[in-house]
């Protein structure tokens, strides 16, 4: 939630803000704005909505001159989503201007304080209210450094912030506590951003900056100090090279960013297995020395939110089938707040595609402080998460810019397979279902082959369903998550209203709004539960509910006899593995009915990618 960047360097710093902050849109996109540094003064453009507006605006020469600059791209938390509200923020005196994530939990007891002193604000935002903090303590304290730590020291809550100010020209000084902050080191240049794609183009070797931590930039030189003490920290800093390249970050021909990683999943699944499974034939077995060290846990706790948590409950019929390891699955939100118990034989599995969601890093934190250890499934690397948990598997999907997840749940249940198997494995060494493994080993040849006949049926059925009033997702088993994975993916970019149910569950009230004008799209997978689910659709039917029927051919190549308005055929395939397959088609059903009805696929409407708040 909200992007920030910073750049300190040679290049015009305006154009470079901005193309970084058309890679942070997906953080949130309220609003958007600069700060730059000229002829000694702070120069700051701003406007509401998307970026293209604030690009509209920056049409004067002297957005070429600053070679040093931060930008922001907002998410709104505190005050409505207009101009006045959108970063960068100046101190009273307009010498300081910062850009910031995050929350200022106590800002409107320090705003009540400096309002006391004379100071009068333009917005309504905790973020002004920390600028004119800095500027206070300015008054007071020897150096600029000295003042915006003694600020950040009485500021409560969430930040990462980056501080501009003629007063050292050429300089950024920024900070974190619990909200992402990583610093780009390029040859005579500094970068700071929210997320590594910020400044991708410009340098791989980042620095991750850790919570009360504040690094000064001036061109290619970096130093980190302590919040507390301001002591040096830099030696104990590493420069780390990430292996992401552009090419990643880019929408590669394909008309959305949503669409093209739906696309990447047969890849992804590859390199999730890649170096995972060792052995050949009936001793072919799944590796994951990460989790050598720890013990088989007497219970597991999946902890996660929104489309991880989906994965969370897919991932719970593996595990606890496969693995022999009772699984709870919790919602990060509820998990953190309802004192759960967890005894010191038990682990938690943290799932979050970005690695900082407040929510889920806060649950994680709660069961590290019980003494209970914390497995965290990460994406992105060097993330909070992937920091503070004991041991992390990273799923490797690469940066996903997308807001609506796709490419990030087919990695984590590719990885929620994996440790399903390996816990199995060490339960009795012997056990390891060789058809499963090569089912997964020949899946991404499979989706490849599949993806685009998949495209085609999904749009057809989009453009027939799209003005539906609503829809509910059926699914039992494993595709009881999935179901609920569909809904979501529905509601997100297509803004129709769309419920997952327990296909089961359904005639327990949900089957009240079933008319001719309710459509129903019903998970009936090739596995034991079909013929229940079959007698769900009929029932559906029998209101005269609009029903997909999502299928799978047989052995013989011949789909099941099912009645249903549309059938949507997929190929036949290990029940495990049809997740995998049902997966995509549900993500572009809904990519085509939200680009059916004209809606911003990449960026719907009050989402935002990283929720760094609760
Ligand atoms: C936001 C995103 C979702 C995502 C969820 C959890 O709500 O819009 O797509 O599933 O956060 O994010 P995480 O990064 O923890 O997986």
């Amino acid at each position: 939630m909200c992007g920030i960047i910073g750049y300190s360097g040679y290049r015009p710093a305006v154009p470079l803000l901005v193309e970084g902050l058309h890679r942070l849109e997906y953080r949130g996109y309220d609003s958007s704005g600069v700060a730059f540094d000229v002829l000694d003064r702070i120069n700051v453009i701003k406007a509401e909505g998307k970026l293209s507006n604030l690009e509209a605006k920056l049409d004067s020469e002297m957005t070429l001159l600053a070679t040093t600059g931060i930008g922001h791209t907002r998410w709104a938390t505190h005050g409505l989503p207009v101009e006045r509200n959108a970063h960068p923020h100046l101190s009273q005196d307009g010498a300081i201007a910062i850009v910031h994530n995050g929350i200022i939990e106590n800002f409107q007891q320090l705003k009540d304080e400096l309002t006391a002193k004379g100071h009068t604000f333009l917005s309504d935002t905790d973020t002004e209210v920390l600028a004119h903090l800095i500027g206070e303590e300015r008054l007071s304290a020897p150096t600029l450094l000295d003042a915006f730590a003694a600020a950040l020291r009485r500021a409560h809550g969430a930040y990462a912030v980056v501080l501009l100010s003629p007063e050292e020209h050429g300089v950024l000084y920024a900070a974190r506590m619990s909200a992402p902050l990583l610093l780009g080191v390029g040859a005579g240049e500094c970068f700071i951003g929210s997320d590594i794609p910020a400044f991708l183009p410009y340098t791989r070797d980042v620095v991750f900056l850790s919570d009360g931590e504040i690094v000064r930039v001036e061109n290619e030189s970096w130093e980190v100090f302590g919040l507390e003490s301001l002591e040096s920290r830099t030696s104990a800093k590493s420069v780390t090279r990430i292996a992401w390249d552009m090419h990643a970050a880019a929408k590669d021909g394909f008309k959305h960013f949503m669409l093209k990683e739906i696309m990447e999943q047969p890849r992804v699944i590859k390199d999730c297995l890649t170096g995972r499974l060792t052995g050949y034939g009936v001793d072919r077995r799944v590796s994951l020395p990460e989790l050598d060290g720890l013990p088989v846990p007497s219970r597991l706790h999946i902890v996660a939110c929104g489309t991880s948590y989906n994965a969370g409950l897919w991932g719970r019929q593996l595990i606890e089938r496969m693995g022999g390891i009772p699984v709870d699955v919790d919602i990060a939100s509820e998990f953190r707040y309802r004192d759960p118990i967890l005894r010191p034989d038990e682990m938690v599995l943290v799932i979050s595609q970005s690695g900082e969601t407040a929510d889920t890093l806060a649950a994680l934190q709660l069961a590290r402080g019980k003494g209970c250890r914390v497995i965290g499934l990460c994406n992105v690397v060097g993330s909070s998460i992937a920091r503070e948990s004991d041991v992390v598997l990273y799923t490797q999907a690469g940066p996903e810019i997308s807001v609506a997840s796709t490419k990030a749940m087919c990695s984590q249940m590719t990885l929620l397979a994996l440790i399903a198997l390996y816990f199995g494995q060490r339960r009795s060494p012997a056990v390891c279902d060789p058809s499963l493994l090569e089912a997964l080993e020949a899946l991404s040849g499979r989706l490849q082959e599949e993806l685009p006949l998949m495209n085609e049926r999904a749009k057809q059925l989009a453009e027939k369903f799209a003005r539906t009033r609503g829809f509910f997702y059926l699914g039992r088993g494993c595709c009881e998550a999935l179901a609920y994975e569909g809904a979501l993916k529905l509601k997100e970019i297509s803004y129709i209203h769309a419920e997952g149910y327990a296909a089961g569950e359904m005639k327990h009230g949900p089957i009240a709004l079933v008319d001719s004008d309710f459509s129903s799209f019903a998970l009936a997978l090739d596995d034991d539960l079909f013929p229940k689910v079959k007698s769900n659709i009929q029932e559906i039917l029998a209101r005269r509910g609009r029903v997909i029927a999502l299928v799978q051919r047989r052995g013989t190549g011949m789909a099941p006899r099912i009645e249903a308005e549309e059938v949507w055929e997929l190929p036949a395939s290990h029940p495990v593995a049809a997740g995998f397959l049902a997966l995509p088609a549900l993500q572009l059903f809904s990519y085509h009915v939200a680009d059916y009805l004209g809606n911003d696929v990449d960026q719907p409407r009050n989402l935002a990618k990283s929720v760094t708040v609760e």
